[in-house]
């Protein structure tokens, strides 16, 4: 067993929060240690706002899907009254209510005994409480848990307390969703999986531009970006380019046209984005893509992915054919990056710290934010803390 120091002292980061080139990377008990996990799951999990899904998801009345948010079940549902979340959980004995990803129901009925909900969490049916002078059906409704909408992005939190959404991400909607007209847009495929390996190693590799001519030789090669800066709780990298990001190279002519409508930077080029903490969402001028990352514990991180295209690409004649090339070059990086953050994860332990290159700068910002928060005051004492997202 390792032997560690005082994990919480911010003395133990002042390299971390040096100015490059002098930087160190952050230490290995960051990615692997459970009191470090559990102070992130404090510190930057439960306040934030958690991606779900997309509005578009839930077309019409009955149209529902589910989430895990810090390892509670949710549920979003389009009733009459518009759409409603709520904890996935009967308020019987606590069994999970609806349980594929997405779907249609007319009502939600329990599985274990039969209770029935209306789609506004209303208990309509108990059985077993039928004689029962005292049973309130009004105490027993499904429990709503705070949800926004921020263009087309469905999001929840588990605190009363933080911000309201827009300003949780600042100028992410004027700079990114609306120019990109997020709202437009049709998620076509998700997936749910784990990974061996700690959230941060995959929020780090989507931010730095040097492995792509390694790990993605053949999937994407060379990407130069630059880091506009960012107000709110987001940070992005934009790549300027005539052709799509999402094809191939050889194939990078064979693509879906632009969304119709879109706006300023949308049409040069594609945005990297992650909203904090683990959202990361690709936006560029032909589709986009996500890939959310939840800790489960230092090692372990669930990972969901989702791929989109605008509307109006799902409706053309060609939509099979081209959409196919798409799909086979996402999964492609996705098994990429996959592979490499678990290979990364297994040389982690006991390691010495190691540095960040030019092109892993942003890295270097997101590493000092995630210290913002776990250190809290006593870690913000260098001027270099300054300049991370947000
Ligand atoms: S646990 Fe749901 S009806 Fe009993
Ligand atoms: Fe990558």
């Amino acid at each position: 067993m390792l032997q560690l120091p005082d994990i919480f002292d911010a003395q133990n980061y002042a390299r971390v929060r040096s100015a490059l080139p002098e930087a160190q990377t952050m230490p290995h008990w960051c990615y692997t240690s459970p009191e470090w996990h559990r102070r992130e799951i404090d510190a930057i999990f439960r306040p934030a706002w958690h991606f779900v899904g997309l509005a578009s998801m839930l077309p019409s009345r009955g149209s529902f899907l589910t989430a895990e948010t810090l390892g509670q079940p949710v549920l979003l549902v389009r009733s009459d009254q518009g759409i409603r979340a709520f904890r996935n959980s009967c308020r019987h004995r606590g069994s999970i209510l609806l349980e594929e990803a997405q779907g249609t129901c007319g009502g939600i009925r329990c599985q274990y005994h039969s209770w029935v909900y209306s789609l506004e969490g209303k208990l309509l049916r108990a059985p077993g409480t039928e004689e029962s002078s005292t049973f309130d059906p009004e105490r027993h409704a499904l429990t709503d848990v705070r949800w926004a909408e921020l263009e087309g992005l469905l999001f929840v939190t588990l605190d009363e307390n933080a911000p309201p959404v827009d300003q949780y991400f600042g100028d992410f909607a004027e700079r990114v969703a609306r120019p990109y007209r997020i709202a437009e847009m049709a998620c076509v495929h998700r997936r749910s999986y784990h990974l061996a390996s700690n959230w941060k190693l995959y929020v780090e590799v989507d931010m730095e531009t040097l492995h792509t001519k390694h790990i993605h030789r053949g999937s994407i090669g060379e990407q130069p970006v630059v880091s506009p800066p960012t107000s709110g709780e987001w940070i992005t990298v934009f790549h300027e380019s005539d052709h799509t990001p999402a094809l191939a190279p050889g194939e990078r002519h064979l693509g879906f046209p632009a969304t119709p409508g879109i706006s300023g930077a949308a049409n040069r080029g594609t945005h990297f984005s992650v909203l904090a903490p683990g959202f990361f969402l690709v936006t560029a001028p032909d589709c986009m893509w996500w890939i959310q990352k939840y800790p489960e514990t230092p090692t372990r991180t669930r990972v969901d992915v989702g791929y989109c295209f605008p509307r109006a690409s799902l409706d053309r004649p060609d939509y099979a054919e081209v959409s196919a090339r798409y799909i086979r070059r996402w999964d492609q990086v996705v098994r990429e990056d996959d592979w490499i953050t678990e290979f990364q994860q297994r040389g982690l332990p006991g390691s010495t710290p190691g540095c960040y290159t030019p092109e892993e700068h942003v890295v270097h910002r997101l590493d000092n934010w995630i210290l913002d928060r776990v250190l809290g005051a006593a870690g913000d004492r260098t001027p270099s803390a300054q300049g991370v997202p947000g």
